[in-house]
């Protein structure tokens, strides 16, 4: 038995905020950022809207594209570094908001790859039978922990969700999934706020916002992502030709050129969102994917691979059969 993508769906706030607004907020520059980054406009959640309720509204289009109600879904599994509260955790939060009752409700956190750490467990529960129907979905807010006057940092990191519904088939479906990480890198990107910490340890002078050294990060990252695919792809015995698209994380164009020329991948065979998304964390796969298949670019039968890295070190791919 596999599981198989029955459905996406994805959200994304309604303000969007363009490179020339951000000339006005620090001193950067479009030029800079689209040549360094890609990006060129990202979308901010309003005052109202927080992870729970994008990724409510994600899941609510996943289950419509899977023909589905939430009355079937029998595991809810939300990856994000952003949630509403420390507890309860956002899954228990997406449950209650579709009525769905009874059922495990899985937070998740690691950073950008919440979403395939999501996949890769959710697939394991269909599976061996545990769950007929899972929501797997990355969901954020990041643009809540940020600094604004950070310039490093705050034309990189924005708000959305996707979403997923796995049901079981006995065709793949998900073929392969591989996740990994390696908490030496801890200081590299991370978030110095936290309830055990305390509040004194904020106090004692760093900002409570995104901390990152994007350039150490950027070396790891290729590196990272270069050995992934490797692995993933002999995990299975497949070669790049069997790819159909290659669905990376969206941090950089720069890293997601160098993980398609590592793979010897042509970038019409890449999802590229990065350029409207920003780096939207556990969110940026699972919004990638929605776009894609919404606008007709991958299609049923097709072959995926998903690659993601982020903070922690944390990372991942799967390889699907759409
Ligand atoms: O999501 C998962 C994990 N995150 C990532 O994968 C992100 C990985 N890192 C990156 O994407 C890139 O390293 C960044 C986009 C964050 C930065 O690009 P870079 O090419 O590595 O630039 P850099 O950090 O080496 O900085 C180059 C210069 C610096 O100026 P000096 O020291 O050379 O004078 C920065 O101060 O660019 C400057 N800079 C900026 N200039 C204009 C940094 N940010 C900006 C900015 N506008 N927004």
């Amino acid at each position: 038995m596999y599981s198989r993508i029955a459905g996406t769906g994805s959200y994304l706030p309604e303000k969007v905020l363009t490179n020339r607004e951000l000339e006005q907020m620090v001193d950067t520059s479009d030029e800079w950022i689209r040549t360094r980054t890609g990006i060129e406009r990202r979308h901010i959640a309003a005052a109202d809207e927080t992870t729970s309720t994008m990724a409510t509204e994600a899941a609510r289009r996943a289950l419509a594209a899977a023909g589905v109600t939430a009355a079937d879904v029998d595991l809810v599994v939300v990856g994000t570094t952003t949630p509403d509260l420390v507890f309860p955790n956002v899954a228990t939060m997406v449950s209650a908001a579709l009525g769905i009752r009874d059922r495990p409700a899985i937070g998740l956190e690691a950073a950008c790859s919440g979403f395939v750490y999501g996949l890769s467990i959710a697939d394991k529960f269909v599976r061996l039978g545990d769950a007929r129907c899972a929501l797997v979905i990355g969901a954020e807010t990041l643009t809540r922990i940020v600094d604004w006057t950070d310039r490093n940092t705050c034309v990189l990191f924005a708000d959305g969700a996707g979403a997923v519904v796995l049901t079981p088939s006995p065709e793949p479906g998900i073929e392969t999934t591989v996740i990994g990480a390696d908490g030496q890198y801890r200081d590299l990107l991370y978030y110095p706020f936290g309830v055990s910490y305390g509040l004194d340890r904020l106090r004692g002078g760093e900002p409570a916002a995104i901390q990152m050294k994007g350039n150490e990060v950027f070396k790891v990252a290729v590196r990272t992502l270069a050995a992934l695919v490797d692995e993933t792809l002999a995990k299975t015995g497949l070669t790049t030709a069997d790819v159909d698209w290659l669905v990376p994380h969206q941090a950089n164009i720069r890293i997601i050129e160098a993980a398609a020329r590592k793979l010897g991948m042509p970038m019409e065979r890449v999802v590229v969102t990065v350029q409207d998304h920003g780096n939207t964390s556990a969110a940026a796969i699972p919004l990638a994917l929605d776009t894609a298949i919404r606008d007709g670019r991958i299609r049923r039968g097709q072959r995926l691979l998903l690659e993601t890295f982020g903070g922690g070190f944390t990372w991942g791919s799967a390889l699907i059969r759409y």
